[in-house]
């Protein structure tokens, strides 16, 4: 018998660009999986409207509401739960999750960094990039694990850092990527063909 669709949960907190490009992946048949539920940890977050305007449902968990981190991680929760979410998708989602979100998704959270990891976690990875020097950069689809972006690699992908490259520039060619290399990698584990071994995923 064939397994069941995966029902997947965006997390966003702002524009929404990589929520789209999994929508269209969706659409087009090449993320075999539906999307159950965008979540914001603000109201104001663009993603919302853009969930919206293409019928998915979108429901904002403000982070404000909450004094305290794990009753805003249990909102989170309920709100996955009842859409019957199977796999969280971080999609700059710019909060990190305690071990009592991580634990209840374990091996079933996503998430995509703007830098080749582990080198330049954190919030302001390319302002690091450039003002480390380094000549390549690009993006990082891991696993969720309790660290600050330091699950397993499940893909990543490179591009140049040229010379006069400012943090938007640079963003840009970053971008282009990580719009190819999401869809690619919950394709991937939606098929069931990511296999881990601790840090290490392979692909089947
Ligand atoms: C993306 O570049 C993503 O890689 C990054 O935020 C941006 C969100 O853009 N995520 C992080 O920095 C996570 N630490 P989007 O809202 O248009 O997808």
């Amino acid at each position: 018998m064939a397994n069941k669709r995966e029902k997947i949960g965006i997390l966003c907190s702002g524009r929404g660009s990589n929520m789209e490009s999994i929508q269209k992946a969706v659409a087009s048949g090449q993320i075999k999986a539906d999307i159950a539920v965008v979540i914001a940890d603000k109201p104001e977050a663009k993603a919302l409207e853009k969930a919206a305007a293409v019928g998915i449902p979108s429901v904002a968990v403000d982070r404000k509401a909450y004094a305290e981190r794990e009753d805003f991680e249990r909102a989170l929760i309920k709100a996955l739960d009842e859409e019957g979410v199977t796999l969280v998708v971080l999609a700059g989602f710019m909060r990190l999750l305690s071990p009592l979100f991580v634990g209840h998704y374990r091996g079933r959270i996503l998430n995509i960094h703007p830098s080749l990891l582990p080198s330049f976690g954190g919030a302001h990875a390319h302002r690091d990039v450039l003002d480390y020097g380094v000549k390549v950069s690009g993006c990082t689809i891991h696993f969720v694990d309790e660290g600050m972006d330091s699950g397993a690699i499940i893909l990543q992908a490179s591009v140049p850092v040229l010379d006069g490259d400012t943090e938007d520039t640079l963003a840009a060619r970053v971008l282009e990527q990580e719009h190819i290399l999401y869809p690619r990698a919950i394709e991937l584990y939606v098929d069931g063909r990511l296999e881990v071994e601790g840090r290490q995923v392979k692909i089947k």
